[in-house]
């Protein structure tokens, strides 16, 4: 049987909703494009030093987080299930699917933080409308943010309310709605954030923000930080959690899955670098440190609206689209975990939603106290929240990625990977090899040094 006819096969009640290119790639960009994006990357560049991790990142995007894109589109386009069941229909009776179960663990947990961020996005909106920023010098705007993310209840609400519009738009369905919806509105955020990198590199001393971000000094490059490149590659392009592999399973049989994969990556890419271009000038010029963690892009820009004509607008209008953005990453995000839910425990749509909503907001809101009142509890030198982050992108998205390029390179027959990419034979592929030779040796050998060089060395 040819493994197209396979379609509708899955119990996912929208397995057939991707029929056109568009409606896939809109699905894609819009998952992985988000607080990645914007709050993560800057603030993890940051942390780690600049150009070099910079340079580190987009390697890593390169050669391995492109790669395992493939793979994880392959598998799900080939099986027609979702991240678990994908493995199983692929390789019954085998430990495979292990490389799913870790991903929806992995949703659970960044769900519960990015949730979190994505409430901060509403109050700062609220803030923006409310124009809050005007008049702020730097340390007012640095204590703005610090008061309200250490207070015991407002994060909370919006963090909560942020859920819960996720889990309604889980349960009614309307996924592609919004997905559509997006395709217009990360371009406009792609609008909105160049006019900020403009006003950012013409800032008084904006410059030596541009050198930190693209002036590459290796003594400053640790082991850790190469994990964390790693690492931050999978969660931008959100990798290692069965989402593309749910993608893949809705795409065509026409499509080309190169293409597809090049044109997320390249989004996904071009936005983060452009949110670093918004935001290390400011850094700079205001005297802010690069290393100011999780906060920064909440600390910089700010600053920077009140100087542009227009601002008041242009600060309603970003907080809004980034929350927007985190929208449609939140939603793949509780996909993955309501669909093992409705495939693994036999609930329907709606208890497996309200079940999965109450478990991760729970933890998203001791997430979001260790921010404040429960700041003393520590996790190996973390506060919750930073230990959630960086445990699922180091290491949980990490590891399944690893399994998953294990299994294209040395499980998967040959003559299915070659279908796929070629569309049975209609399209060719010059790199057919070359993807071969990388997903099998590269990509899983480069993990593994990585990964034991960043935690045991
Ligand atoms: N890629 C998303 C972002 O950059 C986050 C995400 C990670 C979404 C993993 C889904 C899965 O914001």
């Amino acid at each position: 049987m040819n493994s197209n006819d396979k379609v509708g096969s899955g119990n996912l009640e929208k397995r057939e909703s991707f029929k056109s290119s568009f409606g896939l790639l809109a699905a894609a960009i819009g998952s992985a494009v988000g607080l990645g994006n914007i709050w993560r990357f800057p603030y993890i560049t940051g942390e780690y030093g600049g150009a070099a991790f910079l340079l580190v990142y987009l390697l890593s995007v390169a050669v391995i987080g492109i790669p395992v894109m493939l793979a994880e589109v392959i598998i799900g386009r080939e099986a027609k299930k979702d991240a678990i069941g994908s493995f199983k229909e692929l390789s019954p009776r085998t430990k495979w699917y292990s490389s799913g179960v870790l991903g929806v663990l992995a949703a659970f947990m960044i769900l519960s933080f990015y949730s979190v961020i994505a409430g901060w996005t509403l109050e700062y909106l609220i803030n923006s409308i409310t124009n809050q920023f005007a008049g702020k010098d730097v340390v007012a705007i640095e204590a703005m943010f610090t008061d309200f993310i250490s207070h015991p209840t407002r994060p909370i609400i919006w963090q909560v309310v942020f859920m819960g519009i996720t889990a309604l738009i889980v349960v009614v369905g309307v996924e592609e709605g919004i997905e559509k919806f997006s395709k217009i509105l990360i371009p406009l955020l792609l609008v909105i954030v160049i006019i900020l990198d403009i006003r950012a590199i013409t800032l008084p001393g904006g410059k030596a923000g541009l050198s930190f971000l693209f002036k590459p000094d290796f003594s400053k490059l640790s082991k850790e930080a190469v994990l964390a490149a790693l690492g931050h590659s999978f969660f931008s392009l959100s990798l290692g959690m069965g989402i593309m592999i749910t993608y893949g399973s809705y795409i065509g049989k026409k499509e080309n899955l190169g293409n597809a994969v090049l044109k997320i990556t390249i989004a996904d890419t071009i936005i983060a670098l452009l949110a670093g271009i918004a935001i290390f000038p400011v850094v700079f010029a205001f005297g802010i440190a690069p290393n100011s963690g999780p906060g920064l892009v909440f600390i910089t820009l700010p600053n920077v609206f009140p100087q542009i004509p227009g601002g008041y607008i242009f600060a309603i209008l970003f907080f809004a689209l980034i929350a927007v953005a985190a929208l449609t990453s939140t939603i793949s995000l509780l996909e993955v975990v309501v669909a093992y839910g409705i495939e693994g425990f036999n609930l329907s749509r709606k208890k497996s939603t309200i079940i999965s909503f109450t478990l991760i907001t729970l933890l998203g809101i001791f997430a979001s106290l260790s921010n404040g009142p429960l700041s003393a509890k520590k996790f190996f030198d973390r506060n919750l929240f930073d230990f959630l982050d960086y445990l699922t992108a180091n290491y949980f998205l990490t590891i399944a990625a690893f399994i998953t390029s294990l299994f294209l390179g040395w499980k998967l027959d040959k003559k299915l990977v070659e279908k796929q990419l070629t569309n049975d034979g209609t399209i060719s592929v010059g790199y057919l090899n070359v993807f071969r030779f990388i997903i099998k040796y590269v990509t899983p050998i480069l993990i593994i040094i990585v990964f034991i060089s960043g935690v045991f060395l």
